[in-house]
C-alpha cells in the first residue's frame, strides 16, 4: 500500500509539474489569431495515404506474419488483466459482514452496556442531556483491538435526546427510552461519521458532504 501510494503520489505530482511546466513554457501569454481552413484534406491526397498504408502493410507481411499478428491481440487482450491485479489488492471480499454490527450481540439475558466515545465510560441516561449529541459504542471494543477501526465503522452510535413531546415520529417515540434516541453515527451516503447536530430543528449534519438527517 506504501509503494502503490507512494508511486500514486509521484505520478500525479510529475504530471502536474509537466502541464506547470508545459503552459510556463510552451503556451504562449499573447493572442494570436489563426484563419480558419478546411480541416479534411481533398481526395487525391486522402487516396495517396490509403495506398500508401496498404502498400506499408503489404510491404510488412503483417497481415501474413500471424504469429505476431497473434501474439499482439493476445498481449492487447491481456492488458486489463493488470486491473485484476490492482482490484484484488484492495483486500478479500466484504461478503455479509456490512450488514452485521456489534450491537446484534446484545440478547435479552445479556444486554450490552453503552460506552461513551469521548470518556471511555458506560453510559446512563441521566448522562444525556437534552438537545445533546453524545457518541458511543458498545462494551468489549476497546481502542487496543486490532480490529477497533474496522468494528467502530459500523458500530458507532449517535445518542440525541429530545423532549418526548416533541418526537413527531411514532416510530420513535416508541424505539426511544424517555425521549433518547439512538442511530448509526456512519452517514449513509458514503460512510463519514456524523458529527454535528441541530438541537432547534433536530437535524443531524454530515460533514463531508452536507447530508442532512431528521
Ligand atoms: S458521507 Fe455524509 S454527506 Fe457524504
Amino acid at each position: 500500500n506504501f509503494a502503490l501510494g507512494m508511486t500514486l503520489g509521484l505520478a500525479l505530482f510529475l504530471i502536474g509539474a509537466g502541464a506547470v511546466h508545459w503552459a510556463r513554457t510552451l503556451m504562449s501569454d499573447h493572442e494570436i489569431p489563426a484563419e480558419r481552413h478546411p480541416i479534411e484534406a481533398d481526395d487525391e491526397v486522402r487516396a495517396d495515404v490509403i495506398e500508401q498504408f496498404r502498400t506499408g502493410a503489404a510491404e510488412s507481411g503483417f497481415g501474413r506474419r500471424k504469429m505476431i499478428r497473434n501474439t499482439l491481440i493476445g498481449s492487447m487482450a491481456l492488458v486489463p488483466l493488470s486491473g485484476v491485479v490492482l482490484l484484488r489488492d484492495l483486500g478479500p471480499l466484504p461478503e455479509d459482514k456490512l450488514e452485521h454490527t456489534g450491537w446484534e450481540e446484545a440478547t435479552d439475558a445479556k444486554p450490552l452496556q453503552l460506552i461513551n466515545m469521548n470518556t471511555n465510560q458506560p453510559m446512563k441516561a441521566e448522562d444525556i442531556i437534552t438537545g445533546s449529541l453524545t457518541f458511543a459504542m458498545p462494551e468489549g471494543l476497546s481502542t487496543h483491538d486490532e480490529d477497533f477501526q474496522q468494528r467502530i465503522a459500523k458500530d458507532a452510535l449517535m445518542l440525541v435526546r429530545i423532549a418526548p413531546e416533541n418526537i413527531k415520529d411514532d416510530k420513535s417515540k416508541e424505539k426511544g427510552f424517555e425521549g433518547i434516541l439512538a442511530y448509526s453515527k456512519i452517514c449513509t451516503h458514503v460512510g463519514c461519521p456524523i458529527s454535528l447536530y441541530e438541537q432547534q430543528t433536530h437535524h443531524a449534519l454530515c460533514p463531508c458532504h452536507q447530508s442532512t438527517f431528521d
